[in-house]
């Protein structure tokens, strides 16, 4: 088991490159398994998750390749295996986007239920409900879903929620679905947009995504394309937060402003100073942000997956902060360890107040989940003394050579092997 040790109180100062969006680059793989042909994905993360997704395609049949250091040559001509396991399923929730690919091709498919995890139940009854409606036969069978239709029929499928995870799935089953389909109360992430680029640069005809009403007409057959996967959000959050929590001066390069709008009204909310570039965002840390009251929301809302991030900076703001949480039901494990290091936090339900407190000291700390641990690994970089963060294979799932691109810029962070 690994750890990152890091020994904070060192601005950051310099130039940071944002990587490919991991949320953006999973279901831009599944999609692949919707042609014979081959695509070509360029600046895909090299990440555990995505490693994950190869071995998950390869185990169906499909052939791949990297060509270079981020991009992948997929083929999913000789696709057999129409099975997502257990085994795969389990370690990333994400698996689950196969079934709506591999329905719409090939007919069937069987897929493990995903189960909850550490931040939530994380049902997926909207995906499947959408599939029914799609005209899929769904049998849930010790713990797989067993989905058939001879061809998917198109339909008016209102979500009840705009899942992003559900959106996806049935906007890529809809794409060989036959006749029209219309997404009502899609989620409208840019992940969201980036997949229905791919899907109509591979012969879809797909219209309004990044809306909450999403048009698809069904056609008999997909073919190959090449795409580029959009930068990541949330690792550009990430990276601002640890310039702001630094006080130190970062350029993040390639970080959007269209993508971050919410994210970035906070840290104008918060006082802190930022400029937005054509290439970036460049955040200048020279005070303690203020206390902000904060909700997490579907996109164009402050995204969850940087309510982790934040919390840390506030932890070191000037007065209260109140943050609410109303995506995931347990997505507020890293208040405990932030209290560790010296925060003042107190969680009553999805709600986390938050009383700045002037400095945070280091201390070992756990890491419960993906954004969870690299909200530890910023309120280190920002304490005083030595950090130490455990079981971090949560971050590797999500963030590319972390410690390496953060002591680039002059962080004091290295991975260690633990006792
Ligand atoms: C995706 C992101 C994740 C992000 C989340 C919310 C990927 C790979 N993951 O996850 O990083 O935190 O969006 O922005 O892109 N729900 C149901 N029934 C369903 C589906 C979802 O009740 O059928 C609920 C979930 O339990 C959760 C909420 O809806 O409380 C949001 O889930 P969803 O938008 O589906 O998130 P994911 O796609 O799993």
């Amino acid at each position: 088991m690994e750890t990152i040790v890091v020994r904070g109180g060192a601005p950051l100062r310099g130039d940071i490159v944002v990587s490919g969006a991991k949320n953006a680059a999973l279901p831009l793989l599944f999609a692949t398994l919707l042609t014979e042909d081959e695509c070509r994905l360029s600046r895909v993360p090299r990440l555990v998750d995505i490693h994950t997704t190869l071995r998950l395609l390869r185990d169906l049949g499909v052939e791949y390749d990297w060509v270079g250091d981020q991009e992948v040559a997929l083929s999913a001509s000789g696709v057999q295996n129409l099975e997502a396991s257990y085994d795969l399923v389990k370690t990333m929730r994400a698996s689950f986007l196969t079934l709506g690919p591999l329905l719409a091709r090939f007919g069937r498919a069987r897929v493990s239920t995903p189960g909850g995890c550490a931040i939530g139940a994380r049902p997926v009854n909207i995906h499947l409900d959408g599939m029914q409606r799609l005209g899929a036969t769904i049998h849930l069978y010790q713990g797989y879903v067993e989905a058939e239709a001879k061809r998917l029929r198109g339909a008016h499928l209102p979500l009840e929620f705009p899942s992003v995870g559900a959106t996806e799935n049935l906007l890529m089953a809809a794409t060989l679905a036959e006749g029209e389909t219309i997404i009502d109360n899609a989620a409208r992430e840019p992940e969201i947009v980036d997949l229905a680029l791919l899907l109509n640069a591979m012969g879809a005809h797909i219209r309004g995504a990044g809306t909450s009403t999403i048009t698809i007409e069904g056609v008999a057959s997909l073919h190959g394309a090449e795409h580029v996967v959009i930068p990541d959000r949330v690792e550009a959050g990430t990276f601002l937060a640890a310039g702001a929590i630094t006080s130190g001066d970062v350029f993040v390069h390639g970080a959007r402003a269209d993508h971050l709008d919410a994210f970035l009204a906070a840290f104008a909310d918060a006082g802190i100073q930022f400029a937005i570039h054509e290439d970036g965002i460049r955040v200048i840390g020279n005070s303690r942000p203020r206390g902000i009251p904060l909700t997490t929301l579907p996109y164009p809302g402050f995204p969850t997956d940087l309510q982790a991030q934040m919390m840390a900076l506030l932890a070191l703001g000037q007065g209260q902060s109140i943050i609410t949480e109303t995506i995931f039901e347990n997505r507020f494990m890293h208040a405990q360890e932030l209290v560790r290091l010296g925060a003042d936090i107190q969680v009553h339900g999805n709600t986390a107040t938050i009383n700045g407190v002037a400095y945070l000291s280091g201390a070992q700390v756990m890491a419960t989940d993906l954004r969870a641990s690299v909200s530890l690994l910023l309120a280190g970089l920002a304490a005083q003394g030595e950090t130490e963060v455990a079981r971090v294979y949560h971050l590797d799932r999500g963030y590319e050579r972390i410690e390496e691109k953060l002591s680039r810029i002059g962080a004091d962070i290295h991975r260690a092997k633990a006792d």
